[in-house]
């Protein structure tokens, strides 16, 4: 495969939109005659509505309608088996609750009513003035007292086993000359992208819907709106072309619908933004979780059991909850292994996927580190002993794979020989210096994508596909792609996604994007490419009239004979003399084993490449593997913990763009640290209601947080994964650094603090 400009640090081909505000967010496509709402919220966790009295609000001013279980427009019913049929992009609803259709309250915050007004304060204020009854049922809120009731459920996301005996783990623990076991706690976590959740919903007639949606999936969103208002999917059409930031909290949320219903009730274009608050109760969490961890070794550090027991929460809303044993499914030849999930129902919401989502691996990568200290081993040295040459409970190879390199790398760039394995003992004034690292690990997927290539005779070409750039450059990476297989400069190519009437993507979660959609770039090109090669061959005014297409080379949009570029034509004049004002291919790559999406879309011609073949997941595990690396200050006085440097190596295949990419590690890399030292959302147990409000009390980092990031990748295409050999990277750069931080902290100190975020009460 040809790189010229595929794996380069390209500028982002929509920077200059960006920093000029002339990228269009969801809430800025304003229309004539728009009216705003603003939601009713629940102030109970748990019970139903005995009486809701809307006259006070219907007479403030500006207000158009007031909207409420009594009198909103009908839903069809959600049928969870038929609604992941109707979801085009292989995502899932966020929760099955249809907005403001009954009388029940299943969290604090929910919505039970919409505004519809003039104007966005007239919203704001009438829906203050909305007065509910309510009778309240018993709430359950503490994980800590609920979880022995917790069910054991099989799988998550529908295909991922979740209980796991290998061997005997009990037996291996009770014998084993080596042993810890601890627990650790991870808090609640919300979401808070730059970008709150909004929508624009515009009806033209009563059976056409256009939605301006902030979402990580133009298609789910689709689907799902198109099945609960009842209408055709072909008539429902979602526009995201920019998207501030998703990390998984951007699935199918109802704020939509509820834009949707506003629309229909007033007969007027309506937009609905998410405040701070709301983000904090109506687009899912990361659940917290209590995971005891066991493992037992020899006397060399050599792991004959890992047992690994989760206990989390979710509403009866999804069958998502965190995860947290999955690393464990993969991490470290071992082979007794337990892991188990217990989940309990709690009244505090519905979780959802947060980045990486059961992946965050700060308990194992903890008492990994515990092991290596009670062994006085080095801690990279105990995760070598234990490498897995293979997937330890698929016992198939992976299907490309390069940890050891990325502890190698990382401990070199560190500079990791400077760590003195006896805490305590690296001082600089009044601070205490810490080194910690830790694994990080997340599932490569792939999907089926379909793309539609254009190209035109004056030499632009366009590129279509439902997919989202959720902010992490795939405008610009599918650009590159282009660039490289059509031989074209990357000035003249321009990218349509992020609207639901193109060709079918998956879903921006789960770190598929690039994975899935670079390939059917790349073929989709690949098919345009020898169309016009097959044209000037048959085209007796051409240089290359009678060549055989492997005679045939391209570059500068142009094909020449391969060892005589005199011998040459260029796109333009070929499809002129050819009496073509346009070219087209559209094609659908698929790998031979991955998630076949349902489609609401005709897929094209199907990429004829052999090298699919390889992408059986039957035959190999497809993995990202990483390494992390923490330097920390403590302030012991203050309990105040910095993170001076990182560090973070990691194996993903192909890179496609050395700076997005990067970024992307950089941002996960923040991601985890928020998550290590300051973010947890915290109930008041009498209401169930978030105290953490607003981003003055859920703490996210700030710059001032934020140490220099040095990130490094292996680079090796994934031989298996397509023919462009990329794997995702959006989540796993957040995986591992929590623990990473947590073991510099002991490095430092002395003391293991097991309970994140890690909050300066902690260590005094
Ligand atoms: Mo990701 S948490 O699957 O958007």
């Amino acid at each position: 495969m040809k790189t010229n400009i595929i794996g380069k640090p390209v500028d982002r081909v929509d920077a200059r939109l960006k920093v000029t505000g002339a990228a269009k967010y969801a809430a800025e496509f304003n229309q004539n005659q728009m009216a705003y709402a603003f939601p009713v919220r629940s102030t109970i966790g748990n019970g139903s509505i005995t009486n809701i009295d809307t006259s006070a609000a219907e007479k403030a001013g500006g207000v158009l309608a007031v909207l409420t279980h009594k009198n909103a427009p009908r839903l069809k019913q959600i049928n969870p088996q038929e609604i992941m049929k109707a979801v085009g992009g292989g995502g899932i609803p966020g929760e099955i609750l249809l907005p403001v259709q009954d009388n029940k309250v299943h969290y604090w915050g929910q919505y039970i009513g919409l505004v519809v007004a003039e104007t966005y304060e007239q919203a704001r204020t009438a829906a203050q003035l909305v007065k509910v009854d309510y009778v309240k049922s018993p709430l359950v809120i503490d994980l800590e007292k609920e979880k022995s009731k917790g069910f054991k459920p099989e799988k998550v996301f529908g295909f991922e086993d979740v209980q796991i005996h290998e061997g005997n783990a009990a037996n291996a623990i009770k014998s084993a000359p080596v042993e810890i076991e601890q627990t650790y706690t991870t808090s609640t976590e919300n979401h808070h992208p730059m970008e709150p959740h909004a929508t624009i919903a515009v009806w033209e007639g009563t059976d056409k819907l256009t939605l301006y949606d902030a979402t990580q999936g133009v298609k789910d969103s689709q689907g799902i709106a198109a099945y609960v208002l009842n209408l055709k999917p072909e008539n429902v059409q979602v526009i995201a072309p920019y998207i501030g930031g998703g990390f998984g909290c951007k699935g199918q949320w109802m704020n939509p619908i509820l834009a949707a219903m506003g629309a229909q009730v007033v007969k007027r274009p309506v937009k609905f933004a998410l405040t701070r608050q709301m983000m904090q109760t109506n687009t899912g969490r990361r659940g917290a979780t209590i995971q005891k961890i066991a493992l037992a070794s020899d006397q060399s550090g050599k792991l004959t059991a890992i047992r690994h027991l989760n206990d989390t929460y979710t509403s009866n809303l999804t069958e998502f909850f965190e995860p947290s044993g999955l690393p464990t499914k993969v991490l470290y030849a071992a082979p007794n292994r337990e892991i188990t999930h217990t989940v309990a129902h709690l009244n505090i919401g519905t979780p959802t996927t947060m980045r990486a989502p059961g992946e965050a691996n700060f308990a194992l990568e903890s008492a990994m580190d515990e092991l290596a200290d009670k062994l006085k081993i080095d801690p990279i040295q105990l995760r070598i002993i234990n490498h897995a040459d293979a997937d330890p409970l698929k016992k198939i190879a992976w299907s490309s794979e390069y940890l050891k390199e990325c502890y190698r790398t990382g401990a070199e760039k560190f500079g990791w020989n400077r760590r003195n394995q006896t805490p305590r003992m690296n001082r600089n004034g009044k601070y205490l210096i810490g080194y910690g690292m830790a694994t990080a690990t997340y599932p490569a997927f792939r999907s089926s994508a379909t793309v539609r290539i254009r190209m035109t005779a004056d030499g632009a070409v366009k590129v279509m596909c439902a997919t989202q750039d959720i902010g992490t450059g795939t405008y610009t990476i599918m650009a590159q792609t282009a660039a490289d297989a059509l031989g074209v400069p990357i000035e003249k190519i321009t990218v349509d996604l992020g609207d639901s009437s193109l060709p079918l993507a998956p879903v921006s979660g789960g770190s598929t994007t690039t994975a899935s959609v670079i390939p059917a770039v790349l073929a989709t090109a690949e098919v345009l490419r020898q169309d016009l090669m097959r044209m000037a061959i048959a085209d007796g005014k051409s240089k290359l009239n009678g060549r055989k297409i492997e005679e045939i080379e391209y570059r500068d949009t142009k094909l020449f004979v391969k060892g005589d570029a005199s011998k040459n034509d260029s796109y333009s004049d070929l499809m002129r003399r050819n009496s073509k004002t346009m070219m087209e291919a559209c094609t659908t790559a698929m790998p031979a084993s991955g998630v076949g999406l349902s489609g609401n879309s005709a897929p094209c011609q199907t990429a004829p490449f052999a090298l699919e073949e390889n992408s059986d997941a039957t035959k190999y595990s497809f993995h990202s593997f990483g390494a992390q690396f923490a330097e920390v200050m403590v302030d012991e006085d203050l309990g105040i913990v910095r993170v001076s440097r990182f560090t973070s190596v990691q194996d993903v295949g192909r890179i496609m763009n050395e700076k997005t990419a990067r970024s992307q590690v950089i941002g996960g890399v923040i991601y985890g640290l928020g998550a290590a030292l300051m973010e947890a959302t915290e109930y008041d147990k009498r209401w169930a209601n978030p105290v953490t409000r607003t981003l003055a009390d859920y703490h996210v980092p700030v710059n001032l947080d934020v140490p220099p990031i040095d990130v490094y990748f292996i680079g090796k295409p994934d031989p298996h994964i397509s023919p462009i050999g990329a794997r995702g990277l959006g989540e796993i750069g957040t995986t591992g650094v929590a623990a990473a931080i947590a073991n510099a902290v002991f490095n430092a100190t002395g003391q293991r603090i097991r309970d994140l975020p890690l909050t300066p009460d902690k260590l005094l």
